[in-house]
């Protein structure tokens, strides 16, 4: 299947269900992984710039870190679609944004998704006439954070949900084959699913509120335990099975240190190890 044939395939499922499971991968082995476990849809989110770079935020990542984790994900040739962020700043005109997605599409996405509603919509147009399926987020959106002033629910007032609505019909209008809502409360993205034709794919709008779902990976993993958003829903907790692994490796390798060096290790078959050792020197 084609990159364009997967997105319309996951805009069919609108109507016909089932729902739109979405990961976020930045590495070749998750992306195999989730890919393996029938995920639909992998975005190689800008997310990557705190879950995997450390930085505070997304409006540190560049196009060239978007680049080279997009290439990994798609060496994992997934049957999900593989979905790539435009990073900030990307994407300030039409022009702009068809040359940056394509960078995408070149490393190895097979759509692309960029923030926000009305003032996306000519960036949308220009991309997906290009033959590049789009796919948008509304909501809190991440690049704009510290404009913003931190992480906030959206749709909270009926003018609230009317902008929602203009803007999210505005990037339908120009193409796109589905939207990401975020942090949206669940009333509203309900409202908003139920007015749109193309799904829309929540996180942190609540449950059943929506025509699929995103999660981010080390969310799901438990494997970044320094920030736990409130909506995460863990199915794993490796984060302390990594420091276990970590650790037994530490105490394995110190015990198999050279006796000389290890008094731990000066026992019988320790003395007899280095015993041979010598005389192997001497011979
Ligand atoms: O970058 C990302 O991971 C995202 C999700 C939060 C939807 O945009």
């Amino acid at each position: 299947m084609t990159g364009f044939e997967k997105a319309a395939a996951i805009a069919a499922r609108k109507h016909s269900g089932p729902t739109v499971s979405m990961l976020t991968a930045y590495d070749y082995p998750t992306a195999r992984l989730f890919d393996e476990a029938g995920i639909d849809a992998l975005l190689v989110g800008d997310s990557l710039g705190m879950v995997v770079l450390g930085y505070p935020d997304t409006t540190h990542v560049t196009l060239d870190q978007m680049l080279h984790h997009v290439a990994a994900v798609a060496r994992a040739k997934p049957r999900a679609l593989v979905i790539g962020d435009l990073s900030i700043g990307t994407y300030p005109d039409p022009v702009t944004a068809l040359a940056n997605a394509r960078k995408l599409v070149a490393a190895g996405a097979e759509a692309v998704k960029l923030e926000g509603g009305l003032r996306q919509a000519d960036k949308v147009r220009a991309i997906v006439n290009a033959g590049i399926p789009v796919c948008g987020h509304l909501g809190m959106l991440p690049q704009r954070v510290l404009e913003e002033g931190g992480y906030k629910k959206k749709g909270k007032t009926p003018e609230q949900s009317a902008a929602l609505l203009e803007g999210a019909l505005a990037l339908v209008d120009a193409g796109v084959f589905a939207i990401v809502l975020e942090s949206v409360i669940p009333a509203t993205a309900a409202w908003l699913t139920a007015q749109l034709p193309v799904p829309t794919i929540g996180i942190g709008c609540g449950d059943h509120t929506c025509d699929g779902e995103v999660a981010v990976a080390t969310d799901l993993l438990g494997s970044y335990p320094w920030f736990v958003p409130p909506f995460a829903k863990p199915e794993a907790n490796l984060a302390p099975q990594i420091r276990a692994a970590a650790a037994a490796y530490k105490a394995r390798v110190a015990a198999a240190a050279a006796p000389e060096r290890n008094p731990l290790s000066q026992d019988d078959a320790g003395k007899s190890q280095a015993a041979g050792i010598a005389s192997s020197h001497e011979a």
